[in-house]
């Protein structure tokens, strides 16, 4: 049996390694030889102000089996959230993880539960947001049709989204491109391309995002609607302004990019297997085909988390303090669980992946990511057979979110 030294990797963690898809071969290496592998960070070179600071991260235990990522994931109190946030990448100073732990997404029990069921209950209904969601995918569908194709990403794929968030967040429809531009600096802040790793950049769009939320609750507040954000802000128990803000961002990046992602990597799911294509367009079940395409894209790899005390997973010792990174996606390839995993089928039955996480977090959206998807696709269908490759688009160079920047197709006839 190999020593975790035997089976290092960087290239895990390397966001640049992701330009061509998802290492999944080395995940199925680590796997097989070392399912919780020690991982050292590369330095990065993060711009601020005028000047550069290199940041090397601590390194970290990477999680690589399915029934593993489950075990951690159901332990929050052990393998903390809140500790040092969720992201792979340390926190840059007090401040900075004082700010993460607002979001619902680094806190842990017993505040978790509390801040997450008030958010819960102020969401509109599934069936209150269905025919929005209906007409937004069909109009979107349409229009590219009619353009013969185009860039599956911005057209499509990113618009979806965006189009259901600004009916969900209550803002109106034309400004939902700041919320495309906030979510592109704060999530692609490794891409060179976006965020370029300017810490200046990542500030300054947070700063003009609260604002716009306080904006937002400051209305609510004078005029009060029937809608998520007048829930959130008035009656019994409002939520004071800070975290009102925090959780507003928090939906507006997290429904964001996840969904674009799915979505154009979905099509290019099909596009790169012509066979599979053909049996979407005889009439599969379009929720099975979602739901083999969220385990095929994992648009979120991996989220963080870190031990509060000394432990052991797959018998690997684990020190308190040690970052620990849940692989959904090496998960969402588990050979134990999924039969060739390596395979798409868009009828697969059951299909446990864990793309929406596991646990306390469980993502808390992905309902209205599934039923977009189900609706875009079922629009999309009858034009399948016609959708060709018009370039070879480009990926997004990160370690954290599998997606595309581009995806150029074209409708041939
Ligand atoms: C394909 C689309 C999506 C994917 C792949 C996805 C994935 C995930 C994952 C993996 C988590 C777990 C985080 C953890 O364990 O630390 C999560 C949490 C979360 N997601 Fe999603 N998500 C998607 C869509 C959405 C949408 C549409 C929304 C909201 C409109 C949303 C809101 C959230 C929130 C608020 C959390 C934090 C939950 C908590 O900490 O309790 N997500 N998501």
């Amino acid at each position: 049996m190999p020593t975790p030294d035997d089976v290092r990797t960087t290239s895990i963690a390397d966001a640049a390694a992701y330009r061509q898809g998802p290492p999944l071969a080395e995940f199925a290496r680590l796997r097989s030889q070392a399912p919780v592998a020690w991982v050292p960070e590369p330095t990065r070179r993060l711009r601020s102000g005028s000047g550069f600071v290199e940041h090397t991260g601590t390194g970290f235990w990477a999680v690589t089996r399915h029934e593993t990522v489950v075990a951690a994931s159901r332990q929050p109190t052990l393998f903390s959230s809140a500790a040092r946030g969720a992201f792979l990448s340390d926190p840059k100073s007090w401040a900075d993880l004082e700010r993460s732990r607002q979001l619902l997404i680094g806190m842990d029990p017993p505040e978790h539960g509390v801040l997450r069921r008030r958010i819960v209950s102020a969401m509109p209904t599934r069936a209150a947001l269905a025919q929005s969601i209906h007409d937004h995918a069909a109009s979107l569908v349409s229009a590219f049709v009619a353009e013969g194709g185009g860039d599956v990403v911005a057209d499509v794929a990113a618009e979806l989204p965006l189009l259901v968030l600004a009916d969900l967040l209550g803002v109106p429809s034309q400004d939902r491109h700041l919320f495309f531009e906030w979510s592109n600096n704060l999530v692609g802040f490794d891409d060179p391309d976006i965020g370029g790793n300017d810490v200046t950049t990542f500030t300054r769009t947070i700063a003009e995002a609260f604002g716009y939320a306080r904006r937002l609750a400051n209305d609510r507040r004078r005029s009060p609607r029937d809608d998520f954000v007048s829930a959130l802000v008035t009656g019994p128990e409002p939520l004071d302004e800070s975290a009102f803000c925090h959780a507003w961002l928090l939906m507006v990046v997290a429904g964001n990019e996840t969904t674009r992602h799915l979505i154009s990597g979905g099509i290019d799911l099909l596009l790169e297997h012509p066979r599979l294509a053909e049996r979407f367009v005889a009439g599969a079940d379009v929720s099975k085909a979602v739901d083999e395409m969220l385990r095929w894209v994992t648009p979120i790899m991996q989220f963080r988390r870190t031990a509060t005390a000394d432990t052991e997973l797959e018998g690997q010792p684990i020190a308190e303090g040690d970052k620990v990174i849940l692989y959904y996606i090496a998960a969402n390839h588990d050979e134990t669980v999924f039969d060739s995993p390596e395979v798409p089928d868009l009828a697969r039955d059951p299909n446990p992946h864990l793309s929406f996480g596991v646990g306390p977090h469980f993502c808390l959206g992905g309902h209205l990511a599934r039923q977009e998807a189900v609706e875009l696709f079922t629009a999309l269908r009858p034009h399948v057979a016609r959708l060709r490759r018009a370039g070879s688009g480009s990926r997004l160079a990160s370690n954290f979110m599998n997606g595309f920047k581009e995806l150029p197709v074209t409708l041939g006839r």
